[in-house]
């Protein structure tokens, strides 16, 4: 029997990619947290943006709640996610003796600090983001209502009418377009020339390198693939980022059962990378898919080599590893 050639496509994927050392770090501390106290152990929300992973933690014992009240004194410890949680959080925990293990990056502790800061010194307090993220919940949360505004977009900016433009400070979502980003701050730095920025940027380096890298792989592409979930906001980002950079269309996909093979074939140019809460394991998924159907070319687009990496309590890491 004579198996017809498989048609030829090529795939650029992008490096960075995937997991950053935030989410990591947060994976880490459930799975530590399950070894050192056994289930259940509560997480409250999603701990990253990522139903394989939740489902995976769900499989070893994780229960997901959405708010503490859901959480039993049962003597079990809690989990705050990778996004941070407003300062009453932690603080009902230890009203209710909770035993409670913070996940929040430290990348948004620090933007987290960066507000406050602000606040200290007199500044009424600008977060450029989302509505609705946990992340902007979380950071909205560490200052009295009333300190700290939120702006979506320029058009905020133009109906924003703060009581002394001269004492103002801004912060930022850690995962937000670096581009569109530029743009809001452009416009606040045009009306309110006193603007204060935060001693560092608030997008975090994992977002910075993702858009990069999708940046420098967009042109000439058919269609990105954007591995993430929808409720993920870096992920969502990188879809924009390679649309406008020249891919002809850019898509999410979840699972390799998302891609859209009937309108693949031969000779065309795909593109892939994955959100920061993103396991590999779907990249491989959907290589392997992409194989079964084609003669695959890969050619890597790197444009940052990543080092970061955020060790989780010594109190956790020290847990015997049973089995071991
Ligand atoms: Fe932290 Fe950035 Fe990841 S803020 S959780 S390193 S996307």
């Amino acid at each position: 029997l004579q198996t017809l050639a498989k048609p030829p496509l090529t795939l650029r994927l992008c490096e960075p990619r995937g997991f950053c050392a935030g989410v990591d770090r947060a994976i880490q501390i459930v799975v530590l947290a399950l070894k050192k106290y056994g289930a259940p152990v509560y997480v409250r929300h999603e701990i990253v943006h990522n139903r394989y992973v939740v489902e995976g933690l769900k499989n070893l014992g994780a229960v997901f709640v959405k708010e503490l009240t859901e959480v039993p004194d049962d003597g079990q410890p809690v989990v705050f996610s990778a996004h941070g949680v407003p300062k009453s959080v932690p603080a009902e925990a230890e009203r209710r003796e909770l035993l409670y293990l913070d996940a929040t990056c430290p990348l948004v502790s620090k933007v987290h600090k960066q507000a406050m800061r602000h606040m200290r010194l007199g500044r009424h307090v600008l977060l450029i983001g989302h509505a609705g993220h946990p992340e902007v919940v979380g950071t909205l949360g560490q200052l009295p209502v009333g300190a700290v505004t939120l702006i979506e977009t320029e058009e905020d900016v133009e109906h924003f009418a703060p009581a002394n433009p001269e004492a103002l400070g801004f912060v930022t979502q850690t995962t937000l377009s670096v581009d569109d980003t530029a743009g809001v701050i452009a416009a606040l730095g045009a009306k309110f020339p006193a603007l204060h920025a935060p001693s560092s940027d608030s997008i975090c380096y994992a977002t910075t390198n993702r858009q990069d890298a999708v940046r420098e792989a967009a042109p000439g592409i058919d269609l990105f693939l954007i591995v993430g979930a929808p409720n993920s906001s870096n992920s969502m980002r990188l879809v924009e980022v390679a649309e406008r950079a020249g891919a002809k269309a850019s898509r999410l996909v979840q699972r390799s059962i998302d891609v859209p093979f009937e309108l693949l074939h031969g000779g065309m140019n795909l593109a892939m990378s994955a959100g920061a809460s993103a396991p590999e394991i779907i990249v491989d998924e959907i290589v392997a898919a992409l194989r079964e159907r084609f003669d695959l070319r890969i050619e890597l687009v790197q444009t940052a080599v990543e080092t970061e990496n955020f060790p989780v309590v010594r109190s956790l890491r020290e847990t015997p590893l049973t089995g071991a």
